[in-house]
């Protein structure tokens, strides 16, 4: 065993102690894609498909929602209260369908926004899967999700006073998201061992739980690969403090070894856009590139961003083109179908 293998026996047991259900399809791939390397001028690019995982037209909280159902089934739930974006939220329809998967009722909470017109991409879907999707009036805007998380509290004590049981899901900022993405990232170096790959560096679309995983299971590697994750307005409110906190909680829930961290290792990007929910001119050229050059879809509202957020990086230097690049691919794909030139408010 190599010192690697060693410490992702020892990173897989301790996750292993966390119960999870088992409803996402893994591993997902790891694709090298020449052409697209070729036309960025990278040495290599590798995209770990997160969008493939399965479930109700997966994407990266299903991986999460994994450990998350295990939780409400083991508090003996029989409701699950979720969502908290907009109208094309992936993570409402990704929990409404992890919901339906493991036999609870999905209670889904959305943000109405100007955009909320007729079911389309995400809505679609999540209107399929959950008969109880309860709308609430607020602005648009991520400083609203508070206001939404609360208002999944008053609707789980309606649930409560009716003698059900809810389990209440108020974000995927969140220990066992992010223990989520701790099994990703060691799926994700024992993937890359397997091809003989032994440094790279990680570009994903996250403000959360999918960051601070892959971090923590890299840094339980003893692998210091940096991570250039992309977000939206990533400055404004102490992003990095509240990802270094969530990073202490995931440590503390799964026991994982790892070296210190600090703040310094939770910057974020900001490839966000014009605003958030709303498609880039950079974002459509990436997508483009990205369908065009070898037949990948990129959704317009995280990864799309983010691939642009990568090709700007590389030409910033601030990536290094001659290291191997993982982008992983966040899903978020049904947006692609709600898409009508204004806003597609996601979440
Ligand atoms: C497609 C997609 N990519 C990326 C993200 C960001 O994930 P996080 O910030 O939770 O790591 C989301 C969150 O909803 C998403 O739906």
């Amino acid at each position: 065993m190599t010192p690697t293998t060693e410490r992702i026996a020892v990173a897989r047991e301790r996750l292993a102690r966390l119960p999870r259900l088992e409803i996402a399809c893994l591993p997902t791939p790891l694709e090298e894609h020449q052409r697209l390397a070729a036309e960025l001028g990278l040495a290599s690019l590798l995209v770990k498909r997160e969008d493939l995982t399965g479930l109700a037209f997966g994407g990266n909280k299903v991986r999460e929602l994994d450990f998350i159902m295990a939780a409400a089934v083991a508090a003996e739930a029989d409701t699950f209260v979720a969502g908290g974006g907009g109208t094309q939220s992936n993570h409402a329809r990704q929990c409404a369908a992890a919901a339906r998967k493991v036999g609870l009722e999905p209670v889904i909470v959305l943000r109405r926004t100007a955009e909320t017109r007729h079911a389309s991409g995400n809505l679609l879907v999540t209107e399929l899967l959950a008969d109880d999707v309860r709308w609430v009036d607020i602005d648009a805007g991520l400083s609203d999700r508070e206001a939404t998380a609360d208002a999944m509290d008053l609707v789980a004590d309606e649930l409560r006073a009716a003698g059900r049981t809810p389990y209440v899901l108020r974000s995927s900022f969140h220990p066992l998201a992010a223990a989520g993405y701790v099994d990703a990232g060691l799926e994700l170096v024992e993937q890359l061992a397997a091809r003989g790959v032994d440094d790279a560096q990680v570009v994903c679309s996250s403000m959360g739980a999918t960051r601070v995983g892959l971090h923590l299971a890299l840094a339980a590697c003893g692998l210091n690969w940096p991570i250039h994750a992309m977000g939206w307005r990533p400055t404004d409110d102490g992003l990095s403090d509240r990802l270094v906190r969530l990073a202490d909680e995931t440590v503390e829930l799964t026991g994982l070894e790892v070296p210190p961290y600090d703040r310094s290792a939770f910057t974020t990007f900001d490839h966000g856009g014009p605003a958030y929910g709303v498609p880039s001119a950079a974002g459509a050229a990436a997508a483009a590139l990205a369908a065009r050059t070898e037949g990948l879809l990129l959704d317009p509202v995280y990864t799309a961003k983010a691939f642009a957020g990568m090709i700007a990086e590389v030409g910033s230097g601030r990536i290094d083109r001659s290291r191997p690049i993982v982008f992983v691919h966040s899903g978020g794909l049904p947006v692609v179908f709600a898409q009508d030139g204004a806003g597609t408010e996601a979440g």
